[in-house]
């Protein structure tokens, strides 16, 4: 059977995702390296579903990790979760962000294209949302372009 693949699967949205999902009899694996989260949440979905899915404990930045999980399982489509969202922590630390955020992001995206993921119907749905998504960000970085300018100024002057 095909697999959903969520990244953050133990975070907070991640894991209500895969109780979902698991209650509406997909297949799920999880790729989470509990930067923002416990392992005890798999107990926790377990303990509502009855189900135990398999956790990946892996950073998607681990790019050889990643490609691991491709390899190992017919993915049918990808819900990534997998991020670093604190406000403040973002401003203080902006680079851990990019390099996080960004880079497990393509990472991502790259093994989708090269793994044919993109194909599934589904997957064009998260694709969709997630095109969606990326219009929304950029209007508010237009938006708020000044502000984003100030802040990079900030960080250049430090
Ligand atoms: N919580 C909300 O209300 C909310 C609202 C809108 C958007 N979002 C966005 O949705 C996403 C998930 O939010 P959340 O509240 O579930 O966050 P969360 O921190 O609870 O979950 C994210 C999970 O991803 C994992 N993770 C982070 N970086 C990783 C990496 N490089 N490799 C592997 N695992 C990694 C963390 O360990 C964590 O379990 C974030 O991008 C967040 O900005 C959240």
């Amino acid at each position: 059977m095909n697999k959903v693949l969520v990244t953050g699967g133990c975070g907070y949205i991640g894991s209500h995702t895969i109780v979902e999902l698991l209650e509406n009899n997909y297949e799920v694996i999880s790729i989470d390296n509990f930067s923002n989260s416990e392992p005890s949440v798999l107990d926790s979905i377990y303990d509502i579903t009855n189900k135990r899915i398999i956790n990946y404990r892996i950073d998607l930045r681990d790019i050889n990790e990643l490609k691991k999980v491709f390899q190992n399982n017919e993915i049918e489509f990808v819900i990534h979760f997998a991020a670093f969202k604190s406000v403040p922590e973002s401003v203080t630390d902006p680079l851990s962000y990019y390099d996080n955020n960004i880079n497990g992001l393509i990472n991502l995206l790259k093994f989708c294209n090269e793994f044919n993921v993109k194909n599934s119907y589904f997957l064009l749905l998260v694709q969709y949302m997630v095109h969606q998504r990326m219009y929304l960000y950029l209007r508010i970085v237009k938006y708020h372009r000044s502000r984003l300018t100030q802040e990079q100024s900030i960080f250049v002057k430090r």
